[in-house]
Formats: C-alpha cells, sequence, structure tokens
C-alpha cells in the first residue's frame, strides 16, 4: 500500500515519522510539498522517500492520499485533485474546520469513485502513541486496511463528524495546553526547589507518576487525589487551594476558545 502525503509541516512530518516507525517502509511514502527546499530538508533524514512536486505523480501511485494543509490551503489542494482521476483511492484529510462536505464540493463527480475520510490526529502520531478522531460520510467498514494502517500510530475514536472538532481541542491543541499547565507546575516548583534543570525533571516525573497510577487497575484521577490527601495533611492544604480556585472556570474558558477558532476556520 502506498500512501501518498500532501503538506510536510509539523504534522506531515510527525505523519512521516510516525509510519515509518510503525513498519512503513521508506519507499512506500510519497511526499508531495510546494518546493523542492522543503523536499530535500525531509530527505535528508528519510532518504529513501519518494517526493514530487508534481500531485499528479502522486496520485497516480498512492493508494492513500493523505492532506495535511492549512485550511486555507484546502481550495487549492483539492482544486488541483478534483482534475484528476481518484477512482479507488482513499483520499483522508487531516485538515481541522474543512468538512466532508466542502471536500466533496470542491471535488467534481469526474473524479470517479473515491473514499473521503476526516481523521483528526494529534502531533504523538510521530511515536505511535497518539490520539487520532475518524468521521466518514460514507460507511466506514470498507476502509479497514486504512483504519488498521491509522490504528498503528495510536488511539483510535471513530465518532460523528461534528463531534470531530471536540478532538482538534482537546487532543491535538491538547497536547499543548497540557504542556502549558506542566510548565506553570515547573515554575511554582522552581520557586521552592531554585533549580531549573531539577525543577523540570520533577515536574515531568510527578505528571508521569500521576499518568502511570490513574491507569493502573482500580485508580482514577479522584481516588489519586483522594489516597493522597490525608486529612489535615500537606495535600490537602494545597488541593483545598486549587478546589476554591477558578482553575476549572479557566480551562473551560481555555477550551472554549479554541473551539470558537476552529469553527471559525474556513476551507474553500
Ligand atoms: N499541528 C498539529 O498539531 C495539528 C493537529 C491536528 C490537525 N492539524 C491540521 O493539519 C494541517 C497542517 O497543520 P500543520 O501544523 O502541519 O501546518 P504547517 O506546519 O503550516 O504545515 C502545512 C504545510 O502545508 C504545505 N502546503 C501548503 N499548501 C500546499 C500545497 N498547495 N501543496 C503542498 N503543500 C502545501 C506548507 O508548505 P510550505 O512550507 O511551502 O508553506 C506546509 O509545509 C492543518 O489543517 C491543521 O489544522 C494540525
Amino acid at each position: 500500500m502506498n500512501i501518498g502525503i500532501i503538506g510536510s509541516g509539523h504534522l506531515g512530518k510527525a505523519l512521516i515519522a510516525g509510519l515509518i516507525k510503525s513498519g512503513v517502509a521508506q519507499e512506500q511514502i510519497i511526499l508531495n510539498a510546494r518546493t523542492i527546499e522543503t523536499m530535500e530538508a525531509v530527505k535528508r533524514v528519510y532518504p529513501h522517500i519518494n517526493a514530487t512536486v508534481s500531485k499528479k505523480e502522486l496520485v497516480a501511485v498512492s493508494d492513500i492520499i493523505v492532506i495535511v494543509v492549512r485550511a486555507q490551503n484546502a481550495g487549492d489542494v483539492l482544486t488541483e485533485l478534483s482534475e484528476m482521476d481518484l477512482s479507488g483511492k482513499t483520499l483522508v484529510s487531516f485538515m481541522a474546520g474543512v468538512t466532508l462536505s466542502d471536500m466533496r464540493k470542491m471535488l467534481h463527480d469526474k473524479c470517479g469513485e473515491y473514499r473521503l475520510i476526516r481523521m483528526m490526529p494529534n502531533v504523538a502520531i510521530s511515536f505511535c502513541r497518539g490520539v487520532i478522531g475518524i468521521s466518514c460520510d460514507n460507511d466506514l467498514s470498507g476502509s479497514d486496511d486504512v483504519i488498521s494502517l491509522f490504528r498503528r500510530l495510536g488511539y483510535i475514536i471513530s465518532l460523528p463528524e461534528e463531534k470531530l472538532e471536540s478532538i482538534t481541542i482537546c487532543a491535538a491543541s491538547g497536547l499543548a495546553f497540557a504542556a502549558y499547565l506542566m510548565k506553570a507546575y515547573r515554575d511554582s516548583c522552581d520557586r521552592l526547589i531554585n533549580d531549573a534543570a531539577v525543577s523540570d525533571e520533577i515536574t515531568t516525573r510527578v505528571f508521569e507518576n500521576a499518568i502511570e497510577t490513574v491507569r493502573s487497575e482500580d485508580s482514577t484521577f479522584e481516588k489519586l487525589i483522594e489516597q493522597i490527601s490525608t486529612k489535615g495533611g500537606t495535600t490537602e492544604a494545597g488541593i483545598s487551594v486549587l478546589r476554591d480556585s477558578s482553575l476549572n472556570e479557566i480551562l473551560n474558558q481555555c477550551l472554549d476558545a479554541a473551539y470558537a477558532r476552529v469553527k471559525g476556520l474556513k476551507g474553500d
């Protein structure tokens, strides 16, 4: 199975890394970028992938075509693809804010019978531990080959398209939100520790420890908090400050602002 990738920015590169890590041969990947320089930069890391500035060449040899450009470039890419025979191909869009119906409108009937799937991954697909939301306007049951390829890149959630942008916010943008929270915790620790490297290490380990504990059998976020918050002890004193704060309200505002922004993206 050959995989064509249109766009090699942050997510396009994460996809290439994840596919190769998951066992796809470099030779099975065909990359399309706007400039030779961009493609050469990727080929310095993966010398055996194929690269072309021609989308026609990419389409001709690819079974799956993944579109990884920004919403504002969707029109250009889809207009170009609409002139080609896409019969038997699967088009996968990673674009936030560009709906299946937007894409169907931009692709013409003369493209033939193609499958169209929207996926919303986060960049953790680069090390095969991503979160990927999937929506399709057809029955996904004929797409087992495609789904099993992407399943190798992380945790897959199939959901109605109107819910897909929630994955954009909670999982894709969520990685940056999580990093921001960890950074804030690191900065607070450093007020007590006064050694940036040690504060970094403690922060990443404490978050890892919390994740591993919660993932262990019979544990939950709530149970872990309760387990450590001894009555009248240090943890309880700190937790009560968090409980009385507007932290949840601030997080709601953060996710709402991001959600409003994704709803404003347009692909035409
Ligand atoms: N980054 C994430 O974590 C993330 C997560 C989920 C979904 N997404 C979605 O994935 C898409 C890409 O995001 P990104 O962060 O990778 O953006 P990015 O870093 O800006 O990369 C976009 C790439 O698309 C290329 N491009 C633009 N027009 C093109 C065309 N006509 N033909 C070929 N390549 C073209 C750009 O090339 P140039 O270098 O020449 O400009 C650039 O390399 C967006 O729609 C975004 O919503 C991103």
